[in-house]
């Protein structure tokens, strides 16, 4: 298989001095006897070294089979999975981490992730990532959906700072303030449903700019979370999109059309909320 290297600006540090490639391929959804093996071969080879899964995919036992598979080494893919709400607490985060581990048939993880915050287990369950984490199980923990409150609160309680929170984010909810307070934390924000799922195909902003700079609604909204530091996981089986959600590393938005974008930010979501979302 066509092996491609990233270059640095495609990789960012995490606050443990771990590596991660800004750009990697979502694969909720994607089913494992259908479209996983061929979706993660053809982004390997578009250059994507980033896999993001969770327990509640359903489909990391696939994601393990493809990237053995692709005869690309292990070492030089970057597979990130998550705790599922059922799962939270110190014992069961370990028993579901351990299961997790032997369905993706790796040794180590690159970056185990609380799914949600949920109401009120989510330190116990990070004591148990914090474990994880210093017995080498894991490269990298970090979180998912959490707001400003539930970081203070967790970081507060812990002696781990997360790497990461994954969040959606994309420029009808643009996370600014959150955005902001992680980078003084030094946590890296990851956003997911990056193109709103393509709901914003027909935006006149993102027509004026596709033709401005010759590049689509994708890798115009791409390439804003990549200039505002944000790592991203675009999700799609469709071949030629893999590879056109790769091509967003040789352009350059203005400062300009950067603003623009965010401003049309209206704290919208299209997924749950994480404060409503309480198990
Ligand atoms: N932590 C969490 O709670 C959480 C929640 C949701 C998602 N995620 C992660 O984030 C990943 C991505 O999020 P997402 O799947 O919600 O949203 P997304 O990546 O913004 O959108 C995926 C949708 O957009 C389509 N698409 C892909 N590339 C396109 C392009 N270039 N032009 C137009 N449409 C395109 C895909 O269609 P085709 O596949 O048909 O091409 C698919 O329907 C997920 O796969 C998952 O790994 C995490």
């Amino acid at each position: 298989m066509k092996d491609r290297i990233l270059q640095d600006k495609q990789k960012v540090t995490l606050n443990n001095d771990v590596l991660m490639p800004l750009l990697g391929i979502g694969v909720y959804q994607i089913n494992e006897d259908e479209d996983l093996e061929n979706t993660i071969h053809k982004a390997l080879e578009e250059g994507y070294r980033n896999i993001d899964t969770a327990m509640i995919y359903e489909n990391e036992v696939g994601v393990g089979k493809a990237i053995k598979s692709s005869g690309v080494p292990r070492e030089e893919i970057f597979i990130t999975t998550k705790v599922w709400n059922a799962d939270h607490g110190f014992d069961s985060t370990l028993k579901a981490f351990e299961l997790s581990r032997r369905k993706i048939n790796v040794d180590v993880i690159d970056l185990y992730l609380i799914h949600w915050p949920g109401k009120d287990k989510y330190i116990e369950t990070w004591r148990a990532l914090e474990k994880l984490y210093r017995e080498g199980f894991v490269r990298a923990i970090g979180v998912c959906n959490f707001q400003i409150h539930h970081l203070q609160t967790l970081i507060s309680a812990s002696e781990i700072v997360p790497a990461v929170n994954q969040v959606e984010c994309h420029p009808l909810l643009s996370q600014q303030e959150l955005r902001q307070w992680c980078i003084e934390q030094g946590i890296q924000m990851m956003a997911y449903s990056p193109m709103m799922r393509g709901r914003l195909r027909n935006w006149p902003l993102f027509e004026e700019l596709s033709k401005t700079y010759g590049k689509t609604m994708a890798q115009i909204v791409l390439r804003w979370h990549i200039q505002n530091g944000v790592a991203v996981i675009p999700k799609s089986v469709t071949p030629s999109r893999i590879r056109e959600n790769a091509q967003i590393f040789n352009f350059e938005l203005s400062t300009k059309d950067m603003d623009r974008i965010s401003q049309l930010n209206l704290d919208l979501r299209i997924g749950l909320d994480p404060d409503q979302f309480l198990f």
